[in-house]
């Protein structure tokens, strides 16, 4: 070989080495047991954390306690309609910075999931979709439709390319070890016929064909359409066996607590049962486990769905909305966490074997030659049991599992919690008084004489005029009446079919009264006496409000919004009933409302507006329908998240310096009924099982992001107040721990944390048998002799956080407790 042919072939060769070395790619795929990284097959645990329900300054935090609490990995979905709010123009700015979200998970040096969709439920307006994609001519989705298909390729190829661009995917060295395709349309397949089965295997085709090398999974779809994986969502999977043989047993979505709905009560999942799910899963076979949600977070803006989902999306999550740990839940599953990744080799490699130990109680066992992993599961959700296994006695609580790492000894029980529960609460500071200007939102004149931005003969859909660009939309129309009008006489009445969320209603120029949705009954007669027509134009002025559009169900995209009709007004005569249908009259619609267009919660509007748009600090008012109010205010120091109370406000939208923190509605109380003092962890759990704050405000409290905020110098909030509220009491807290309760047996540890401010008194202490809840421990029938409360403030008091072990050395031995064993609780405050 001539020399200048060897050198280049040698120089070929190093390029060729050094592309693939620094690519450092991972290989990712999967046998029946589990998913295998670089052929190895691992236990992996994962957690969702939606990048917009937060903030890009939070990501680092949330995904710091998330590996912290033993995360592997981070799931995100892909939201379309914000990275595509018209079609062709992108938005990958702020909290919409995906891959800025994916590199800080990988900077943490954990794996991500990318559930691309683009479909995604996910309790998120339309359930991801653009509105514009819906007013498309001959649209359909989810189906086997031209444009759907062109647009859903178009949107995905799009975000595939984007992660490829920057080598996110494992197979380029990336974190992305899975990517999702759809979003469980197993559920409504049915529903679309044939067509339903030519569109996920489409979906299928479209996303192998992006080669994106890590795999593609499809959740909630029995027999998936190879290679695609099929995976399980829902509060327990332990029963769920994948319909193809070689598919991995994989959870997608555990669904950690639940979504809020305005009128709802607020979810609770007890860290017991959240727990026995995961663990119930992984000792029937589970590999692959991801919380939905891990961080639940905030709906800014107007990006949650429904309709009527609220603007928080705690979800009673590990980390709560403003990032906080929920404790026990966070701890209880780190301790849990750690000990399946200390089993993951008898776990995935080791021979399964279970013994039935009678009662509904079942031991595991995963052997290998080099050890073995054993769970005892109790699925009983009244009896304890004690059983014997292997020669040795075991205490199951009824609904709980034991993890036995070694098949000896119990190292964990879901049942018995020994993390510390945080009370959150709202710091003590005195709240600033704030100093408030407001202005009405219309100008009578032009919209209550009925002058829009378009006319249209007859009624029409509100979705498909607006292109959901705002929550309102105005329906007005002039009606003649002469006196020898067959209709006319004193008293007569509106009737309006309607789909709006809320509908207010104005008859020349006047408030008849409104009618909003309510225990989900979307279609609905709005019917109102007015008795102030006149001879001549009359003029009807509809108010129609959006709440979040549907997210989730077979053709949830074609629902009605808006005003549907029909629209009338009836006269009486005598018994006789006469009816004018107004629904084919020409109609004028004015989409959104003068303010949002003005963008009077713009920083930058101020000094721009003209003379009917000026702010007025003269005579506040209260209980004032459509009206606009802002004040400034200084931020609370510190690092603590901030919340803003709205506590006497009605329903609207708020934001602080010009962004939205999201819609707001403290006067909608939740229902009195359905919630208990007392939540038995054990049986299965629903979405309405231990709920609390009945009759109280679903939302009072809202969060205000740090990055929206001035560390110094002036805030601005505005709110735009729709039904009608009383500013005053409206005020700036910030979230912090207030009390702390824990619980440790007799050779334990027992470890208390205010987070980073010092414990500052102990309120309730006894070693013995105490007993009751965090706020109501009582002393038991022994004790140690020891004081307790004055041991603990002696070592705690004055320090964020610390730790004692918990003996009759320490607190005093001079018990009689019998044969049971002898235990602390602590209640101690922030
Ligand atoms: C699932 C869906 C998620 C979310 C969840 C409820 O069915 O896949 O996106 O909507 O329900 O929170």
């Amino acid at each position: 070989m001539k020399m200048k042919h060897f050198i280049f072939l040698l120089s070929l060769f190093f390029i060729l080495i050094t592309t693939f070395s620094s690519s450092n790619s991972t290989i990712v795929s999967h046998d029946e047991r589990a998913i295998t990284i670089n052929g190895q097959r691992r236990i992996l645990i994962s957690g969702s954390i939606h990048y917009p329900r937060s903030t890009s300054d939070m990501w680092p935090d949330l995904i710091n306690k998330a590996k912290d609490g033993g995360l592997d990995a981070i799931e995100t979905y892909v939201f379309w309609n914000v990275h595509e709010p018209a079609r062709r123009q992108y938005d990958f700015s702020g909290n919409l910075d995906l891959v800025r979200f994916i590199k800080t998970i990988h900077a943490a040096g954990l794996y991500s999931v990318l559930r691309i969709g683009p479909y995604v439920c996910a309790e998120w307006n339309y359930g991801g979709f653009p509105v514009w994609l819906h007013n498309m001519p001959n649209m359909k989705f989810r189906t086997v439709n031209s444009g759907f298909m062109n647009e859903m390729q178009n949107f995905t190829t799009k975000i595939v390319n984007m992660m490829k661009e920057e080598n996110l995917f494992s197979s380029q060295g990336g974190p992305i070890i899975l990517a999702q395709i759809e979003n469980e349309y197993g559920n409504v397949i049915s529903s679309y016929g044939a067509e339903g089965k030519a569109y996920i295997d489409w979906c299928a085709n479209m996303a192998n064909s992006l080669d994106i090398g890590v795999p593609w999974l499809m959740c909630q779809q029995p027999h998936a359409p190879a290679p695609m994986i099929e995976t399980c969502n829902g509060f327990y999977c332990d029963q769920y066996k994948p319909s193809n043989p070689s598919s991995p047993k994989m959870w997608t979505e555990n669904w950690t607590g639940w979504f809020k709905n305005w009128g709802g009560k607020h979810p609770y999942r007890t860290a017991e049962d959240l727990a026995y799910s995961v663990a119930r899963f992984f000792q029937t076979g589970g590999t692959f486990q991801n919380y939905y949600m891990y961080h639940g977070g905030t709906n800014f803006g107007r990006v949650a769905g429904g309709p009527y989902i609220t603007t928080s999306y705690d979800y009673h999550a590990p980390l709560d909305e403003f990032g906080n740990l929920n404790q026990p839940k966070w701890g209880h599953l780190k301790q849990l966490h750690t000990l399946l990744k200390s089993m993951e080799k008898p776990l995935t490699y080791g021979n399964i074997s279970t013994i039935d130990l009678g009662n509904s109680v079942t031991a595991t066992v995963y052997a290998t030659n080099e050890g073995s992993s054993c769970f005892i599961g109790n699925v009983n959700a009244t009896a304890d049991a004690l059983v014997n296994f292997k020669g040795k006695d075991y205490n199951v609580p009824a609904w709980s599992v034991s993890v036995l790492p070694d098949c000896d000894k119990e190292a964990y029980n879901t049942a018995r919690v020994n993390t510390q529960t945080s009370i959150m609460t709202q710091d003590s500071r005195e709240p600033e008084k704030l100093e408030w200007s407001w202005r009405p939102e219309f100008e009578r004149k032009t919209i209550l004489k009925g002058s829009g931005d378009l006319i249209a003969k007859g009624l029409v859909d509100q979705k498909d005029v607006t292109n959901d660009a705002s929550d309102y939309l105005w329906y007005m129309t002039r009606v003649h009446l002469d006196k020898k009008d067959p209709l006319w006489s004193r008293n007569m009445t509106l009737r309006v079919h309607s789909n709006a969320h809320v509908l207010h209603a104005y008859v020349n120029g006047k408030y008849v009264g409104n009618q909003i949705v309510k225990d989900n009954k979307f279609d609905y007669g709005f019917e109102k006496k007015v008795n102030h027509l006149v001879h001549g134009t009359n003029h009807i002025s509809l108010l129609s409000v959006s709440v979040g559009l549907q997210n989730y169900g077979a053709f949830f995209e074609t629902g009605p919004t808006g005003i549907n009709g029909p629209v009338k007004l009836v006269g009486y005569k005598g018994d006789e009933t006469i009816e004018k249908d107004l629904s084919a009259h020409k109609w004028d619609y004015k989409i959104g409302l003068n303010g949002f267009n003005h963008k009077l919660f713009s920083t930058k509007s101020v000094g721009h507006q003209t003379h009917h748009l000026k702010w007025s600090t003269e005579k506040l008012p209260a209980d004032r329908m459509l009206t606009w109010y802002k004040a400034n205010f200084k931020a609370p120091l510190g690092k603590d998240p901030v919340i803003v109370d709205f506590n006497g406000l009605g329903k609207g939208e708020a934001w602080i310096n010009g962004q939205s923190i999201g819609r707001y509605w403290p006067s909608f109380n939740s229902s009195d009924d359905g919630c208990t003092e007392e939540c038995d962890y054990r049986g299965e759990y629903g979405s309405d099982k231990c709920a609390f704050m009945c009759g109280k405000p679903t939302q009072r409290w809202y969060h205000v992001p740090r990055s929206f905020l001035n560390e110094t110098g002036h805030n601005t909030i505005t709110l735009f107040e729709e039904m009608g509220g009383d500013p005053t009491m409206v005020n700036f807290k910030t979230v912090v721990i207030g009390t702390v309760c824990a619980r440790a047996h007799e050779h334990n540890k027992v470890e208390l944390s205010c987070n980073n401010r010092p414990i500052s008194a102990v309120k309730f202490a006894s070693f013995g048998n105490p007993s009751g809840h965090c706020g109501s421990f009582t002393v038991g029938t022994c004790e140690g002799a020891n004081d307790a409360a004055k041991i603990i403030a002696k070592e705690c008091v004055g320090k964020p956080n610390c730790s004692m072990n918990v003996s009759s050395h320490v607190f005093g031995s001079k018990l009689d407790c019998g044969d049971s064993p002898k235990r602390l609780f602590v209640e101690i405050e922030c």
